[in-house]
C-alpha cells in the first residue's frame, strides 16, 4: 500500500505543486484547504486528489481533521505544513489581529498539525515532517515583524522536534522558499516586485512551485531518513544562511 501524505494549504500555489508532486511519486495524497472551495473542487477534479477542508489555527479541527483523513485513507506518514498567510504593515501599523492571525497559522498551526499525528508516527516507528518556512524566518523582513517571527518560530520547532523523533525513525525538516510566483507573491505591487524584489535575487526570476515541490519529494523519501533537523534554503541565491 502506497504512504499517505497530508499537505495543508495543499489545494493552491506551492501546496498544489506539492500534493501532486507527492502524488507522482506514488503517495496517496490529502490536501487541506482553509476555505476556497472553488479553488478545491478544481483541484480535485484535475488531480483526483481528495480536499478536505478545516483552519490549521484550530486545534480541535486539526484533530478530527486528521481522524477523518486516517479513517479514509489510512495512517499519515508525511505531513506536509504548508499552510500559510500575510497579513503586512510596517509594525507602528501592525494591529495585534493582524499579528495573532499569523502567529496562529504559521506557527501555532504547524503545532496543531503535527501533534495529533506525532503520536502515531512515534507508534508506527516512522515519519516525515516538512514545515515550509520562509527566507524572511531566516533573515527578517521590514514590514512582516508577525510574518518573521512565525516562519523564525518554525524552524526553532523544526529543530526541537528533529532531535526528539530522531529515535522514533521520524525526521523533521524545513524548507525555505525565496518569492516564488504564486497569488500570495502576485499580491505584492508589481513595481515593488519588478523594481525592488526581482532584482535583489540572483538568478534573476520568481521562482516555480515546482521547484520547491521537488525538495518536498526528496525529503519525504524513505531513504532521506539520516537528514534531519535541517532546514534546505531555495531562494535563487537571495540569502546564505
Ligand atoms: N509564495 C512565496 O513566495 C513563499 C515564500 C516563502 C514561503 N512561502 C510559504 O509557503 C507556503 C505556501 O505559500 P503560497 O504562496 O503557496 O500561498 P497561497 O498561494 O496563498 O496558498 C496558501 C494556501 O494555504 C491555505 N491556508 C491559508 N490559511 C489556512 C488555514 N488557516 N488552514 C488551512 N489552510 C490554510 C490556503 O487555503 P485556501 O485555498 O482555502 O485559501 C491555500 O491553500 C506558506 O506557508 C508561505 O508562507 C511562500
Amino acid at each position: 500500500m502506497s504512504k499517505v501524505a497530508l499537505v495543508t494549504g495543499g489545494a493552491r500555489g506551492i501546496g498544489a505543486a506539492i500534493s501532486i508532486a507527492l502524488k507522482n511519486a506514488g503517495y496517496t495524497v490529502a490536501a487541506n484547504y482553509a476555505g476556497n472551495d472553488e479553488a478545491a473542487e478544481k483541484f480535485t477534479a484535475e488531480t483526483g486528489i481528495k480536499t478536505y477542508k478545516w483552519s490549521v489555527a484550530d486545534y480541535d479541527a486539526c484533530a478530527a481533521g486528521v481522524a477523518q483523513v486516517e479513517a479514509d485513507l489510512g495512517p499519515v506518514a508525511v505531513l506536509v505544513n504548508n499552510a500559510g498567510i500575510t497579513r503586512d504593515a510596517m509594525f507602528h501599523k501592525m494591529t495585534p489581529q493582524m499579528w495573532k492571525e499569523v502567529i496562529d497559522t504559521n506557527l501555532s498551526g504547524v503545532f496543531n498539525m503535527t501533534h495529533p499525528i506525532w503520536g502515531g508516527m512515534r507508534d508506527r516507528k516512522f515519519g516525515r515532517v516538512i514545515n515550509i518556512s520562509s527566507i524572511n524566518g531566516q533573515k527578517g523582513q521590514a514590514g512582516q515583524a508577525n510574518y518573521s517571527a512565525a516562519k523564525a518560530g518554525d524552524l526553532g520547532m523544526t529543530k526541537a522536534l528533529a532531535q526528539e523523533g530522531a529515535r522514533a525513525g521520524i525526521t523533521v525538516n524545513a524548507i525555505c522558499p525565496g518569492y516564488i510566483g504564486t497569488e500570495m507573491v502576485r499580491a505584492i505591487d508589481e513595481k515593488v516586485l519588478n523594481e525592488r524584489i526581482i532584482p535583489q535575487i540572483p538568478v534573476g526570476r520568481l521562482g516555480e512551485p515546482e521547484e520547491i515541490a521537488r525538495c518536498v519529494v526528496f525529503l519525504a523519501a524513505e531513504d532521506a531518513g539520516f537528514i534531519t533537523g535541517a532546514t534546505i534554503t531555495a531562494n535563487g541565491g537571495q540569502y546564505f544562511v
